[in-house]
């Protein structure tokens, strides 16, 4: 996740781009960079500090050279290659004279950029973004005005992309595209702008427009046109938008919890992305352990605290079921202080949103100092853990804010789940036809993520009618157990309420006394080979007097029996049911939350991320 920013008609372009990626900083910060352009002349700098990279930028941009009129901004979250100076964007061509910035990935950039350097084309990054730069370029160099250069391009790239192109030979356009990545356009008398997201330009245009997938935009001073990718002129939805700075920031949601609920369709998806080559093989970038290491694990170790332990707990089903190996899974402030055994063999997996969670680095420290190779799983570039880790997978959930997790909980579970399968690959455990039908099926959660969004109002309505109660149990079998934990941890810790995540079979063993008129009970019954048990587990409760809360599938008809209250979700693969099963209890938690006028970004006593132990 980057972000992008773009202005064309100003007298005040380097501080409109500066302000404006100070605004989208949230959007990733491990380098920044700015290009201004004029007649014949691109200016560009760039800078690389980890974490204050605009304020770097905005010292570096105090030698910038006299009066600019338009110019592009990029705020970074390294995906293809380090987070270092070179791969800041903007990112040029072979002349210097083209510009662009890019957030989201190129699929295929590998293949072209071979093809781009076949023809004497010369790169000065690793990233996947540069080859926009250079494709630009040779259709410029055909004479093309730079709008069709950009729209002739974008026939050739498969992949995500919010972008924006400049050329100092037509110095007075910028012209922008989508397809995934979120891009809008602002306008204000003589000005007009671009940018990934409204804040950034808020408090400079005056109408704000949103641009839709495989659109193109020319923006100019006098304002702008756009057209599709076959070049035929559409028509930009105006968007009202009557926030102030701090809604803004938010993407016009009340809370940034409701705002990174709401990102988790775009988490998967971006989590998921180019991750397959052609010939179906599953492989990540970053991880640098080889084929043949993974091939000969003997045994899985995850180590991860609070919701990634959940995601870690699905992951140990899928890798089980899927790889063979055998998986253990340890809450990570447990894993040092039990003497661990690490054979030759052991993969130990480190998951953490932050990658800063004191617990989940001395884990990993502890099995490396006993031999492991360590992965970590990090939805943040460069964090502490992936720095330390043998190797690194990264989630692609974006910066998270709320402090309890959401987004990264789906995108850990993705790339976990994506993991398995590699394994699976390797280890040949498993067809491919049927590793290809899971990667297809992994790529449709995002889509029945959306769905179950959707259906928020359902699930407010039914957390308006429980408001009153005070004691929670929620029960899953298999994979709806750590989705059941999960849902009970975002309950009790937003809500401040007694919640509960227990295996449904083990109820019977104890817990069961707790069962009595007024204790509500949320069950997980989404997985047809648990159902009938779940059904069983749920009348036990509901004959002692439980309300009873379900999560069930949109076909099952079943549940009506023993359910009170049923929040419907789309049927998808068992193994995938976590990803799409918890937005309901996601949802459920934070509209009890609210209710009950809690702080849902900020919850009493915790902190977004634990670097004590
Ligand atoms: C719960 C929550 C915490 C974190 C835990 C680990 O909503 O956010 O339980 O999951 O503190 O944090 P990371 O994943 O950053 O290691």
């Amino acid at each position: 996740m980057c972000g992008i920013i773009g202005v064309v008609g100003s007298s005040d372009t380097l501080e409109t781009l500066l302000e404006g990626l100070q605004r989208l900083e949230y959007r990733g910060y491990d380098s920044a960079g700015v290009a201004l352009v004029r007649q014949g002349e691109t200016w560009r700098a760039r800078v690389a500090t980890g974490t204050e990279s605009v304020a770097a930028l905005r010292i570096e941009c105090k030698n910038a050279p006299g009066e600019f009129h338009s110019g592009i901004g990029h705020t970074r979250w390294a995906t293809h290659g380090a987070p270092e100076a070179m791969n800041a964007h903007p990112h040029v061509d072979c002349s210097g004279n083209v510009a662009i910035i890019h957030n989201g990935i190129i699929e295929n950039h590998g293949e072209i950029q071979e093809q781009l350097e076949s023809r004497g084309h010369i790169f000065t990054s690793v990233t996947d973004s540069e080859v926009l730069a250079h494709l630009i370029e040779e259709f410029r160099d055909q004479g093309l005005e730079l709008v069709e250069a950009v729209r002739q391009s974008l026939h050739t790239v498969r992949g995500a992309f919010a972008l924006a192109a400049m050329d100092c030979t037509e110095p007075d356009v910028i012209v922008a595209a989508r397809r995934i990545s979120p891009l809008v356009v602002g306008t204000a008398p003589g000005v007009t702008y671009l940018a990934s997201d409204v804040p950034a330009i808020l408090d400079r245009a005056t109408a704000f427009y949103a641009v839709n997938d495989d659109e193109i935009v020319r923006l100019g001073p006098e304002g702008f046109r756009a057209i599709d990718l076959e070049g035929s002129p559409v028509r930009l939805r105006q968007l009202q938008i009557d926030w102030d700075l701090e809604t803004a920031e938010k993407g016009g949601n009340d809370d940034f919890m409701s705002k990174e609920i709401n990102e988790q369709p775009e988490a998967i998806h971006a989590t998921l992305l180019d991750r397959r080559r052609r010939d179906g093989s599953i492989i990540f970038d970053e991880l640098r352990v080889s084929d043949e290491e993974l091939r000969n694990v003997k045994r899985v170790v995850l180590v991860a605290a609070g919701t990634s332990h959940h995601a870690a707990l699905v992951a140990k089903y899928a890798i089980e079921r899927w790889a063979r190996v055998s998986v253990e899974v340890d809450i990570s402030s447990e894993y040092r202080y039990r003497d661990p055994i690490v054979e030759i063999g052991t993969l130990v997996i480190g998951v953490s949103q932050s990658g800063e969670t004191i617990d989940t680095i001395q884990a990993a420290r502890e099995a490396q100092r006993r031999g492991a190779r360590v992965v970590a799983v990090s939805n943040i570039v460069d964090s502490s853990l992936a720095r330390e880790a043998d190797a690194v997978i990264y989630t692609r959930a974006g910066l998270e804010v709320s402090v309890a997790s959401t987004k990264a909980f789906v995108a850990q579970v993705a790339a976990l789940e994506l993991l398995a399968l590699r394994l699976a690959q390797l280890r040949t455990t498993m067809p491919p036809e049927d590793i290809d039908a899971l990667f297809l099926g992994l790529n449709a959660v995002s889509a029945q993520v959306a769905t179950c969004l959707e259906r928020r109002e359902h699930v407010r309505d039914v957390a308006k009618q429980l408001l009153g109660s005070h004691d929670f149990f929620f029960l899953g079998r298999h994979v709806g157990f750590p989705t059941a934990m999960e849902g009970a941890l975002k309950l009790k810790e937003l809500t401040y309420l007694h919640a509960e995540g227990y295996p449904a079979g083990e109820l019977k063993h104890g817990p069961l006394a707790l069962i009595e008129p007024g204790v509500v009970v949320v069950a997980v019954a989404t997985d047809p080979a648990m159902h009938e048990k779940i059904l069983s587990n749920l009348a036990e409760v509901k004959a002692r007097g439980a309300s009873v809360v379900a999560v069930a599938t949109d076909d099952d008809e079943a549940i009506e029996a023993v359910a009170d209250f049923v929040l419907r979700v789309p049927a998808t693969e068992p193994m995938f049911t976590p990803m799409v099963d918890v937005v309901p209890l996601q949802l459920f938690a934070y509209y009890m939350a609210t209710g009950l006028n809690r702080n849902v970004d900020r919850p009493r006593n915790l902190a977004k991320t634990v670097t004590v132990e």
